[in-house]
């Protein structure tokens, strides 16, 4: 028989309230456990866990044109002009996938942004525009098609764009992780300085090595790989690290009419379409077969555990896709699995 305690002892206003003397059979136990913030494990139906991993998330495709429209938001709501990716599956923000996040923001001529810094981390990858930049510290690095910069945690960051057309970005973050661990911090530069912005000035990409890493080169490395696949990860400069603990970049390049790998892992992907079109074709947990098609600029994700190809359209151009991950967080923990 277990004993039950309460912090304080109202008056006896139901079965749970009873003494312990009344607690006699295992109808009355269980009323008396779950009338104090208890659950009996015993008639959950089920054990902790489960055999096979069992995200609500699905497989999405958002199109880059719902993206494009969101410059009908007045200046006045710049900071906001973002349209996040919610998974159909769970349906609530801020769930991408499970562990991430990822959004388009539009930057139009001449905005900026309040400089802040936090405790998520961030990656952004440039998708449209030119003379959009990111300042991280005061360093402020000019943004191209493809280009990625990373937002290391606790940084002072803004960004803005200087050019005279819009600037449209990927922003993926491993936000959704403080829903379930809520010790994340956020400031604003104007609560500690009086002013919106930091001092920046332009830097150097030679010297920029561990934060912007440029469409350019990750081209060039791409196309000496041999074979009509290939995948390269971002990796910090010294180190040979992941771009953080929890998220790691990547760039895979499909010829036309050739597929990726397949894949199967415990991994959560998120995919930004930098060229190309083509279809990803997946296989459930369960056994459920799905075919995703995708263009340029559009996001498209794949959950934990299902099995997918990426398979580049016959008669188009080169694909190259950007995509992060979760698997550094999974290995440091000692999770990561693949079958
Ligand atoms: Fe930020």
């Amino acid at each position: 028989m277990i004993s039950i305690h309460k912090p304080v002892q109202p008056a006896m206003s139901s079965k749970a309230d009873m003494p312990r003397g009344a607690v006699n059979d295992k109808a009355s136990l269980e009323t008396a456990i779950r009338g104090n913030q208890m659950v009996p494990l015993w008639n959950t139906g089920a054990p902790i866990g489960g055999k096979l991993p069992r995200s609500r998330c699905t497989p999405s495709v958002w199109s880059y044109t719902d993206t494009k429209t969101a410059e009908l938001v007045p200046a006045r709501e710049a900071e906001c002009r973002a349209v996040l990716f919610i998974n159909p599956g769970r349906a609530e923000s801020p769930y991408t996938l499970d562990t991430l996040l990822a959004a388009h923001q539009l930057i139009l001529p001449g905005e900026k942004a309040i400089c802040h810094r936090h405790s998520p981390f961030a990656v952004r990858f440039l998708i449209e525009g030119e003379q959009g930049y990111t300042a991280i510290s005061g360093k402020k690095m000019y943004m191209y098609p493809g280009d990625l910069i990373i937002t290391p945690v606790w940084n002072w960051h803004d960004h803005g764009n200087e050019g005279d057309k819009n600037v449209i970005w990927m922003d993926g973050l491993n936000i959704p992780l403080f829903r379930s661990m809520p010790i994340d911090f956020t400031e604003h530069y104007d609560e500690e300085f009086g002013r919106d912005t930091q001092e920046s000035s332009p830097y150097p990409d030679q010297d920029a090595a561990d934060m912007k890493f440029s469409w350019t080169q990750m081209q060039a490395r791409l196309q000496v790989e041999t074979g009509d696949y290939a995948t390269i990860e971002y990796r910090l400069p010294g180190t040979g690290d992941s771009v953080s603990a929890t998220i790691a970049a990547n760039m895979e390049r499909i010829e036309p009419g050739a597929v990726s790998v397949l894949r199967k892992e415990t991994t959560n992907h998120i995919f930004q379409v930098h060229k190309g079109s083509g279809t990803t074709e997946l296989v459930a947990p369960n056994g459920t077969r799905t075919t995703l098609a995708w263009g340029v600029g559009d996001n498209f994700c794949v959950p934990s555990w299902y099995e997918f190809t990426n398979c580049a359209t016959d008669s188009g151009e080169t694909v190259y896709l950007f995509y992060f991950t979760d698997k550094p967080m999974q290995e440091k923990l000692g999770l990561w699995r693949t079958a």
